[in-house]
């Protein structure tokens, strides 16, 4: 078992890293091509690996995709997509979105697609992008993300750690991502693509390689809710 020094309270440098680095983390959509070296990658996943979960169980299964692999597995979904082969292993249906959700998911397709110059009622140019999202943004590498087919619900706590534990590494290392719920639409082709076993279940795709910084899309930056929307203090 190895021991490692516990971050002081008084540590005001660790602050001031930790908001450079969650509030410097955003979704990015369009990519340089070049790669990240094998070296880095190895650093940044062995960094994701150590997330929380619930009795140290670590249950994801993670599969790093780059060159050729990529490219094929790239080719792939846009076959299943224009085939209309969507098979998520877990459900989607937009009934979970409350009206504020709503709201905010329009405010954000709303900075995205205005980035894009992309209409509000557009739908030919907003499907035609999500096609063109399904090579990964133009992202030399893409994580996939699973459970075992075992997983109930709560195990998607743990991988949601791992995920932002991931999305963090890569901001330390000069690495721009975007995470793709959209990927986990087409489980089985993805599986497919990259001979992963049955048993695994898709939750989650994360583009990542180094921004484009021309990309007018970008530039965008999402809000928050204030504070007292989401949290509650109480005494
Ligand atoms: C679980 C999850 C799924 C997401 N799926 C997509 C996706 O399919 N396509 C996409 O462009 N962005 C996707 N995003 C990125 C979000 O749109 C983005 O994180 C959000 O708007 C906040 O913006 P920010 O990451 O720049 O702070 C996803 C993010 C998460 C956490």
């Amino acid at each position: 078992m190895s021991t490692t020094t516990l971050p002081s309270p008084a540590d005001a440098s660790l602050r001031t890293h930790a908001e450079q680095l969650i509030r410097g983390r955003r979704a990015i959509r369009a990519f340089r091509p070049d790669p990240v070296p094998d070296e880095t990658l190895r650093s940044v996943f062995s960094l994701a690996g150590a997330a929380p979960s619930n009795s140290n169980t670590q249950p994801w299964c993670v599969e790093v995709v780059s060159g050729s692999a990529r490219d094929r597995l790239g080719a792939d979904l846009r076959v299943a997509h224009e085939a209309g082969r969507m098979t998520p292993d877990y459900p989607y249906d937009e009934a979970m979105y409350s009206d504020i959700h709503n709201e905010r998911r329009a405010a954000a397709g709303a900075a995205m697609y205005g980035a894009l110059g992309i209409g509000r009622e557009d739908h030919a140019a907003r499907a035609a992008y999500d096609v063109e999202s399904l090579d990964f943004y133009g992202a030399p590498h893409v994580a996939l993300l699973f459970l075992p087919s075992s997983a109930e619900v709560r195990m998607a706590a743990d991988v949601g750690m791992y995920g932002q534990t991931l999305l963090l590494a890569l901001t330390a290392h000069g690495i721009a991502s975007c995470p793709q719920g959209l990927l986990s639409f087409y489980a089985d082709t993805v599986r497919r693509s990259l001979d992963v076993p049955e048993d695994r279940k898709l939750l989650l795709g994360i583009s990542f390689g180094y921004a484009d910084p021309s990309a007018p899309v970008n530039s965008i930056t999402v809000p928050r809710a204030d504070l007292s929307e989401t949290t509650r203090f109480t005494e």
